[in-house]
């Protein structure tokens, strides 16, 4: 299984990163240096995530050279009006204790306003102003490549059909058995862009469900390898970016094990994952109080 993918910038990206969403800030550390020890050299962060300073802190006590590492943050829903984009961006610059990004992505299309839920309809139907701030930020020097997250189809098109100097990498999307998004995985790979998988097991409440799927079991015991190693090298095997979130050693070293399926069950795992009809797991439109569902194919 290729080790890296290459982005449009030429870029090559580490195919397998430790997600660090929800890892608590006492637990995230140690997560990280196991998973550098481990050979790891991608770590997918986010400003929201809350725990920027304490992944910083981990890489500097790893002793791994800043660039040998690819480090992604994320730019939060607040801050996408222009002038706030640069300072959100130096903050985690700041917290990471790092002088650039390997990558930095809208994190969700949505341009929230400053008390949180309200949005602002037209940044958030057509996000290129943000975009063009990204854009200066690569020619500033501060990021590498940016992209963007929880764009579906339709959104990646609208941004896409502007004329962009610097072109999205990737887009981040939840993929995993049970919303494996084939469509958007298609689009993606037709115009230049690499999908990165999160929730790859699952969400963590359906992790154990999605474990213990036949198809991915059979497959497991037919190789000799433990369900999650089967669905990661699925990942990889399709094309996307894989970011497995996990605070435990064992499951950290374990997830980074990856060895390519055999066709004749990778197309069987295919096969089972796209026959079901999709379910996403994960849609913070009515928590955020949304008149609108973040992933609806409709315009806004
Ligand atoms: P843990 O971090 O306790 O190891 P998320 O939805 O946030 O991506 O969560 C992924 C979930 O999958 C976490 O609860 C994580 O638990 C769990 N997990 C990660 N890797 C493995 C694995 N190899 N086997 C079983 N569970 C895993």
């Amino acid at each position: 299984l290729p080790s890296h993918f290459t982005l449009s910038t030429g870029a090559k990206i580490p195919s397998v990163a430790l997600g660090v969403w929800r890892a608590e800030k006492d637990q995230v550390g140690e997560a990280v240096k196991v998973a550098l020890k481990a050979g790891y050299r991608h770590i997918d962060g986010a400003w929201i995530y809350r725990n920027e300073q304490e992944v910083g802190q981990a890489l500097k006590e790893s002793g791994v050279p800043r660039d040998q590492i690819w480090l992604t943050s994320k730019l939060w829903n607040t801050f996408h009006a222009p002038e706030d984009v640069e300072p959100a961006l130096d903050e985690s610059l700041s917290h990471l204790g790092v002088d650039y990004l390997d990558l930095y992505i809208i994190h969700w299309p949505v341009a929230f306003y400053k008390d949180g839920t309200k949005y602002d309809r037209d940044l958030t139907a057509n996000p290129y102003p943000t975009w063009q701030k990204l854009e200066e930020m690569v020619v500033k020097g501060k990021v590498k490549n940016i992209g963007v997250s929880n764009f579906n189809l339709r959104r990646m098109q609208n941004l896409t059909a502007n004329p962009l100097k610097v072109k999205p990498v990737v887009n981040q999307v939840e993929l995993n058995y049970w919303n494996p998004q084939p469509e958007l995985l298609k689009w993606s790979k037709d115009n230049g862009i690499v999908l990165q998988a999160y929730s790859p097991l699952g969400s963590s409440e359906q992790v154990k469900q999605t474990l213990s799927v036949p198809v991915i079991k059979d497959i497991a015991s037919e190789l000799g390898i433990t369900p999650a190693q089967v669905i990661i090298s699925w990942h990889i095997q399709r094309g996307t970016i894989v970011l497995p979130k996990s605070v435990h050693a064992s499951r950290v070293e374990e997830n980074f094990k990856v060895t390519a399926l055999p066709q004749e069950a990778f197309d069987r795992l295919e096969n089972a994952a796209t026959a079901h009809p999709p379910q996403r797991v994960f849609n913070p439109s009515k928590n955020w109080g949304l008149d609108f569902d973040v992933f609806d194919d409709t315009p806004l």
